[in-house]
């Protein structure tokens, strides 16, 4: 069951909680060196991501070296179409690289029932984070995630990652009712999974949508809009309560219809977005995640205390988590993050 006294439950339940609770994109990751001994000895990536004790064990590594408030789950968004049988690796300097789906047959094989079975190990990580945190650090919030469907649709068009994704939202264009297709396939396929994620034990459930700013005011209410609102509604109706979170990374302006029609708790905002704005552009009530520029983070110094003292005075007085604006880079000194958590949890 959820505890209200966590802050971070608190502020994504709309309550102006100061200092703010704050965790980071990607804040277990090689810029770690506990985690470069564990990804040694998992062997690669996905074998990571499918040990449940060794991804528990580095979901937990930021809550043991910072105590941050939020522990999200080792995993990747691409998890799911790799649990949809889409073949997956992660070559080493170059990304994940996946077989595309660019035709009727093999997006139809695509089969989102098989989902939840095989990503049985990634719910038992949830479960084992879960004791640990109610054992251990009861006030720590865990957060489980997806990729968005068109994100994740992104890469299962491309076969890997892209400056413009151009085969993926061309198709969109093209063969509308194919890329239909594959977008409600994910719809039903991150229903699953991330319900499965909350009945093992997650808190909170948070949508990765990276790759939104790159459509048409238009393309975006068809793709990202709609997609993540029935997602929302899906999630719903079995767990009415469970605080979500969406990330519709560069949407700009677009941000008050997601905020608006989606139904989400919280918006996360990129580094690019004017949290002033952000502010005026979602309900008092829907709370905002963000949006510190990892390279202030990688530079650290007076750069770093600037910019995360600017967001802290804009933002006191509202629901907010104190996130980065994307995801942590690999060089970041670890120690410039135990100053930013000292710099946060003065206020
Ligand atoms: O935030 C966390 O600490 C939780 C884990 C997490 C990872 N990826 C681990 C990971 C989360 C939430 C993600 C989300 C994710 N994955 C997104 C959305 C957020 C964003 O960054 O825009 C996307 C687009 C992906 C797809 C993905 N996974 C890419 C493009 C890459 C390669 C880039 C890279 O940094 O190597 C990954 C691999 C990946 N996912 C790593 C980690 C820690 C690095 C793998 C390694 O250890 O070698």
């Amino acid at each position: 069951m959820a505890t209200p006294s966590k802050p971070m439950l608190r502020a994504l339940g709309g309550e102006a909680v100061w200092p703010p609770p704050m965790w980071l994109m990607r804040q277990a990751g090689r810029y770690l060196p506990e985690y470069r001994e564990v990804r040694a000895q998992a062997g690669d990536f996905i074998a990571l991501c499918t040990n449940p004790e060794l991804a528990a064990e580095v979901t937990l590594q930021p809550i043991r070296r910072y105590g941050m408030d939020g522990a999200i789950l080792f995993s990747d968004i691409l998890m799911v179409p790799w649990a949809m049988g889409q073949p997956l690796r992660f070559a080493e300097g170059e990304g994940p690289q996946l077989q595309p789906v660019r035709d009727a047959a093999s997006i139809g094989a695509l089969d989102p029932s098989v989902c939840v079975a095989n990503a049985a190990p990634i719910f038992e990580t949830v479960r084992l984070v879960r004791a640990a945190l109610d054992a251990h650090a009861p006030k720590v919030t865990l957060i489980g995630f997806a990729g968005s469907p068109f994100t994740v649709a992104c890469y299962m068009v491309e076969g890997h990652g892209s400056r413009d994704f151009a085969a993926a939202r061309g198709m969109a264009y093209a063969d509308p009712q194919l890329f239909g297709t594959l977008i409600r396939t994910l719809v039903t396929a991150t229903t699953g999974y991330l319900l499965a994620q909350a009945e093992a034990g997650a808190e909170v459930l948070m949508l990765f949508d990276s790759w939104a700013g790159m459509l048409s005011p238009s393309q975006f209410r068809r793709w990202v809009i709609e997609p993540t609102g029935q997602i929302v509604r899906n999630i719903r109706k079995v767990n009415p309560t469970i605080p979500i979170i969406g990330f519709p990374r560069l949407a700009g302006p677009m941000l008050a219809e997601y905020a608006q029609r989606t139904g989400v708790q919280c918006l996360g905002v990129d580094t690019s977005m004017d949290l002033r704005w952000a502010a005026t552009a979602v309900a008092p009530h829907q709370a905002l995640q963000g949006n510190l520029d990892p390279l202030a983070l990688i530079a650290g110094g007076m750069a770093l205390e600037t910019e995360a003292r600017s967001i802290l005075g804009t933002m006191r007085g509202r629901p907010f988590v104190f996130n980065l604006g994307h995801g942590i880079e690999k060089t970041t000194p670890p120690e410039h993050v135990s100053a930013l958590v000292r710099l946060v949890r003065t206020g």
